[in-house]
């Protein structure tokens, strides 16, 4: 890599340009895109489980139907950006591994248990509600084909943010059980999807790298102080208290939030807390009872090689 091809790249991030597949990059741009997208593609992956086990619970027909659609619409999402990580180089046999040894991370938020269907509600309004702050952040990212995918995603994602927020006002306004389930699932998520936007800016080790180069347009307290300011009104507005008594809005009408419990954070996602090793030995298991559908794809472009040959 010469200083002349990174003054070329400088320029090109400079002047807004999009940086495609078959474009010179820095390896250590190459290298930042195949982890986030990667990770982010894993979180989709990751975030079916715990929203899919309700989909048989689903307390009505029409919950069921929007349910599985959103289910659906993640495991999209997640072949969308294995498909974006693969434009950079990777491959999915190297992601997959790099997933399931820990190598590779997912986001914190799907190493929560959903104890009840108020949280199908509430991981709508909140957790695609975060996704949606940070996703439009990076629908404008410098690498055309994930800035590309965040504006797909981004589209499905408002219906499953609009559907969980109708759930909970709905419950918040109901009978006094569904109150209290409103609002036991709001005491459960709050803190988790405020800290799934990352470490605060001072403890972001990638965020400046990733911004000199245009892939974070913003830092993770920027969209975080945005999903806050957005969702803690409205929280209010339908009667449900925030679990943290220390929330308060300033002077420029920023809403502040009591101090975030990191150590739980980390213990989270290293799975000394939560739910990290069912989730990763469940995705193991899907992997290896799928394991003769790849033998039986590879041994017939085998045999439609040799055929080919003959
Ligand atoms: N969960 C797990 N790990 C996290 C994390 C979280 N919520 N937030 C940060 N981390 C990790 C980072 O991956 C990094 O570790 P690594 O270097 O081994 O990858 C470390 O903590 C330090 O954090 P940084 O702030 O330096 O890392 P980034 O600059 O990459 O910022 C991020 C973190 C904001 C999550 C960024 O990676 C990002 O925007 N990623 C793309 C979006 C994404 O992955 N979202 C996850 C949720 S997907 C989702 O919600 C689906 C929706 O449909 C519900």
């Amino acid at each position: 890599e010469t200083p002349e091809q990174h003054a070329a790249f400088e320029a090109r991030i400079a002047a807004g340009d999009k940086i495609e597949p078959g474009d010179w990059m820095p390896a250590e741009y190459r290298r930042q895109l195949i982890r986030m997208i990667s990770q982010h593609a894993h979180s989709e992956v990751v975030g079916m489980l715990p929203e899919g086990e309700w989909i048989s619970q689903a307390p009505t027909l029409k919950r069921k139907t929007i349910l599985m659609a959103k289910v659906q619409d993640e495991a999209g999402h997640g072949q969308y950006l294995y498909h974006a990580a693969e434009t950079l180089g990777a491959t999915r046999e190297e992601m997959l591994e790099a997933l399931l040894t820990r190598k590779a991370k997912y986001s914190s938020i799907f190493n929560y248990p959903t104890l009840t269907w108020a949280d199908v509600g509430m991981i709508g309004w909140l957790v695609d509600g975060a996704a949606i702050k940070n996703q439009t952040m990076l629908a404008g990212c410098s690498y055309g084909p994930y800035s590309r995918a965040m504006v797909r995603i981004c589209s499905e994602e408002t219906f499953h943010h609009k559907q969980g927020k109708e759930m909970i006002v709905a419950y918040a306004q109901g009978t006094p059980e569904q109150r209290r389930m409103a609002q036991d699932a709001l005491d459960r998520w709050w803190w988790p999807a405020v800290q799934m936007l990352g470490p605060h800016d001072s403890d972001s080790p990638n965020t400046g790298v990733l911004s000199r180069w245009g892939i974070k347009l913003k830092s993770n307290d920027e969209v975080r102080q945005e999903f806050v300011n957005e969702h803690v009104p409205e929280l209010l507005e339908a009667g449900l208290t925030l679990p943290d008594p220390d929330m308060h809005q300033n002077e420029q009408g920023n809403w502040i939030h009591g101090p975030i419990n990191w150590d739980e954070f980390w213990a989270v996602i290293k799975g000394e807390a939560g739910l990290g090793n069912e989730r990763l030995a469940t995705r193991q298991a899907a992997h290896d009872e799928g394991a003769w559908v790849r033998d039986a794809l590879q041994a017939y472009a085998d045999r439609q090689r040799r055929s080919a040959s003959e």
